[in-house]
């Protein structure tokens, strides 16, 4: 198998930075060779100690060469629906949302978004992500079929919804179970697929589909779980409504032993005191939206208040509600929410979120999220002087801090230079660049 090197800046975490000079947490290499064989990283190091010989070498100086973003949360079968006009949550939902996804039922319309959403991902420098499908199966099907195809490793699963949404969607209690049952047996290994568990969210799943989501994660602990928690007002009030023995919304949740270390919980916005204790103790990952929070209004992550308890977090686009499939629009977005909230996010803590943050997020992180021996070769290589705008303020910038924090704040999917897949160079080789 042929040996390939990228040379080039590159910047991989070990650890969560604790401040802009928290140098061990992270690897910088000026002039790096990352070698690649059969997919993963086989060695990492100065360029000028590497062992080309019989390598292919592809040059990416000056950009910097990251780990692949890994996107934590957001909907494939709404990428078609981005940036529409809606005040609120259940209004977004009610107008727009169910309406799109009931045309999931069609494999033709499943398998077409799902190459123009991976195509998406790719431009984007995303290369894993966390997806919910429709209700389904043939939405899922679409969504693995098109990441085996790409080799991504990629985790999604049928929504579990049989109430509070129009017919076309709503599945039962029962044939939740039995279609989450066979796709798990079809998906989950299968290539880098990995299967999630997803009931949508309190309000669409009646306690039957509860009870079969429960005995689903007993039966399937290699499975992960997502759903979607405390992100609006009224959404709150109506599953207090519905499941009025609850102490409050996480208690749902964990009535039915959906939390724990492989559950993943979109938005996490409104908890209270006992909530927050409660997916400390499970282990359970709180999920960052920022675009989409800001876009429905839902309000503002406390993501200090969260750390501070031990919440587990991550970071995500949620496409739809969310507004770009960009991790750099995104970690930018995250930013301002914290700024209004007298919260700084430096930029080494911004990189480390979307991809080893994230990787350990969903207990990845020995095979993606870094660029070390051993790990796939899933990476994204970064130019900030993409724009005519970017290249101006590059001209004053002199610290990689500063390069990133411009990355981050000006940059887009046209900073982003090239992106592999397990070794394969993925963004150059799409269909109409
Ligand atoms: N809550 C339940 N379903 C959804 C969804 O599709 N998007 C968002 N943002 N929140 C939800
Ligand atoms: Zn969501």
């Amino acid at each position: 198998m042929s040996r390939t090197i990228l040379r080039g800046r590159v910047l991989s975490f070990h650890r969560a930075p604790q401040g802009l000079d928290d140098a061990d947490s992270y690897l910088y290499l000026e002039d790096g060779a990352v070698s690649i064989e059969d997919g993963s990283v086989v060695a990492l190091g100065d360029f000028s100690a590497a062992d080309i010989s019989g390598a292919v070498v592809i040059d990416h100086r000056p950009n910097l060469i990251l780990p692949g973003f890994i996107d934590l949360h957001l909907h494939y079968v709404q990428s078609q629906i981005t940036a529409a006009y809606a005040g609120s949550l259940l209004e977004w939902l009610n107008t727009y949302t169910f309406i799109e996804e009931q045309k999931f039922s069609q494999q033709g319309h499943a398998d077409a978004v799902a190459v123009d959403f991976y195509d998406a991902l790719i431009r984007h420098g995303t290369t894993s992500a966390v997806a919910y499908c429709s209700s389904h199966p043939r939405s899922v099907d679409a969504f693995f079929a098109e990441a085996q195809r790409r080799n991504m490793l990629m985790v999604g699963g049928k929504v579990m919804m049989d109430r509070n949404a129009p017919a076309g969607l709503c599945d039962d209690a029962q044939s939740s179970y039995d279609d989450s049952k066979a796709l798990i047996a079809r998906w989950h290994g299968r290539g880098r697929g990995l299967y999630a568990i997803s009931p949508r969210f309190a309000i669409t799943s009646t306690p039957a589909q509860m009870e079969a989501a429960r005995a689903l994660v007993a039966e399937h602990p290699e499975a992960y779980v997502q759903t979607h928690l405390s992100e609006n007002d009224a959404e709150i009030s109506y599953s207090m409504e519905l499941y009025p023995e609850a102490p409050d919304y996480t208690g749902i949740y964990e009535h039915y032993g959906l939390l724990g270390r492989k559950t993943l919980l979109g938005h996490c916005i409104h908890l209270n005191h006992r909530e927050t204790g409660i997916l400390a103790e499970t282990g359970s990952v709180a999920v960052f939206c920022p675009t989409s929070n800001l876009f429905l209004g839902s309000g503002l992550f406390d993501r200090e208040r969260l750390l501070n308890n031990g919440v587990r977090i991550g970071i995500a686009t949620d496409i739809g509600g969310g507004t770009s499939f960009s991790m750099l629009r995104t970690l930018d977005e995250g930013y301002k929410v914290l700024q209004l909230q007298g919260q700084r996010l430096n930029p080494f803590a911004s990189f480390h979120m979307a991809t080893l943050g994230n990787a350990e997020a969903l207990g990845l992180e020995r095979t993606i999220g870094a660029i070390a021996p051993g790990r796939a070769a899933d990476l994204v290589v970064l130019d900030a002087r993409a724009t005519p705008t970017m290249r101006m303020r590059m001209a004053n910038a002199e610290t990689l801090a500063e390069e990133l924090f411009v990355l981050q704040t000006l940059g887009d999917d046209r900073a982003v230079a090239e992106v592999y897949v397990a070794g394969a160079r993925a963004k150059s080789t799409l269909g109409g660049l």
